[in-house]
């Protein structure tokens, strides 16, 4: 009923307004007043964590563009590989698991049934399992060798959007707790990190309140596109997936979320006269070279016609010029920007379901967990 949904009118907009909330509680005691991370509650004995030598999360949908997310930040602090891969295809392909092998298997719910097959086919190989997981007591955190738990309180739209940015800082902390272990990262780094972390709610909240008119009018202006296109590069690459995965799943556009640099391999070629673009541009400060090329391809499908829609770091010039429209983000480690950036194609999804009049909690064939294979 209407009081559930706390004077919104869907469970989807409460959800995606309770995204700041979501990562305040998952960071929630989780770091010593200096700022060291602390897990005591996964019951993995630093020894094991310290001997992993390749991370594989395990995962679907939403949760596996979680990982994906992870997977840049983990391999940058922990120097180890992290292979991310669909619960559904890992268990038939044979793959590579030793006792050495941390598989971290994420799920909202905690009952997908792909995720849960592919955890117990770990443990069978020998591997040790850690679940980052939202629902308490569910299959997949019982069934596994330690859980981290994300507080983003519970999920009820199909479509998830608080959990998403849970579970990417669930993962963080578990890779700056890897870090720790195996002292990859010097104390300051992480403590830098985790401060970073702790100003993100606002910065989540500065979204909502200053680009929602923004998103608003844009969905408006494009309520009627049969596709998108979503495209990013680095850490932008699995939120562009993200955002198109939303848009499909609520408002039943088709939508393709690519890399950029794969642009030019294929993608363009669907480009024609007003097909709308959504581009994730990352920071101008420091990494010039991947924002330089990620403008470069908003030039190249504007000039075939695309209306493109930049998410783009407060005051980029580049995302101001060749965009034709821009939801700002603030300043904020490029790591860390999925946190933001997926809010924008959030309310992206949501005020173009509502628009076309769709069920945004309740889309069509869609369910909130699949419980069967
Ligand atoms: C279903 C839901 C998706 C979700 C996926 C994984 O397909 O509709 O929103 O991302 O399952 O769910 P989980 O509960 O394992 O995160």
């Amino acid at each position: 009923g209407a009081a559930e949904k706390g004077g919104w009118d869907s469970f989807m907009d409460k959800e995606i307004h309770e995204d700041p909330a979501a990562v305040r509680n998952t960071l929630l005691g989780r770091f010593s007043a200096q700022g060291d991370i602390v897990l005591d509650e996964v019951r993995i004995e630093p020894e094991v964590f310290r001997a992993v030598d390749k991370i594989i999360v395990v995962a679907c949908g939403t949760a596996s563009y979680a990982g994906m997310v992870a997977k840049y930040a983990i391999e940058h602090w922990v120097r180890i590989p992290v292979e991310v891969e669909l619960a559904h295809e890992f268990r038939y392909r044979d793959p590579i698991l030793t006792p050495r092998t941390l598989v971290v298997a994420i799920s909202q719910s905690g009952e997908t049934m792909d995720t849960l097959m592919a955890l117990r086919h770990a443990r069978e190989q020998g591997s040790h399992v850690l679940a980052i997981c939202n629902t308490q007591g569910s299959s997949i955190p019982r069934e596994s060798d330690a859980v981290l738990y994300t507080h983003a309180g519970p999920e009820v739209a199909v479509a998830s959007t608080k959990a998403f940015v849970s579970q990417i800082v669930a993962a963080y902390l578990l890779g700056l707790y890897l870090a720790q272990v195996k002292s990859t990262l010097y104390a300051d780094e992480i403590h830098e990190v985790v401060e970073q972390l702790k100003a993100m709610p606002d910065k989540i909240q500065w979204v909502l309140d200053n680009v929602s008119s923004t998103v608003e009018a844009a969905a408006k202006r494009l309520v009627n596109s049969r596709s998108f296109l979503f495209l990013g590069r680095h850490v932008g690459y699995p939120v562009a997936m993200e955002g198109a995965l939303k848009l499909k799943e609520v408002a039943y556009t088709f939508t393709e979320g690519f890399a950029a640099g794969e642009l030019k391999h294929g993608p363009i070629a669907l480009v024609e006269e007003g097909e709308p673009v959504v581009v994730i541009v990352p920071s101008a400060r420091g990494r010039d070279v991947l924002h330089n090329k990620v403008v470069s391809g908003i030039e190249e499908v504007k000039a075939r016609g695309a209306f493109t829609v930049a998410v783009a770091e407060e005051g980029d010039p580049d995302a101001e010029r060749y965009a034709d429209v821009v939801f700002w983000r603030p300043q904020c480690p490029t790591l860390l920007s999925p946190l933001v950036d997926v809010v924008s194609l959030q309310l992206l999804a949501l005020d173009m379901a509502r628009l076309k009049g769709y069920d945004v909690d309740k889309p069509r064939n869609l369910a909130k967990s699949v419980t069967v294979e």
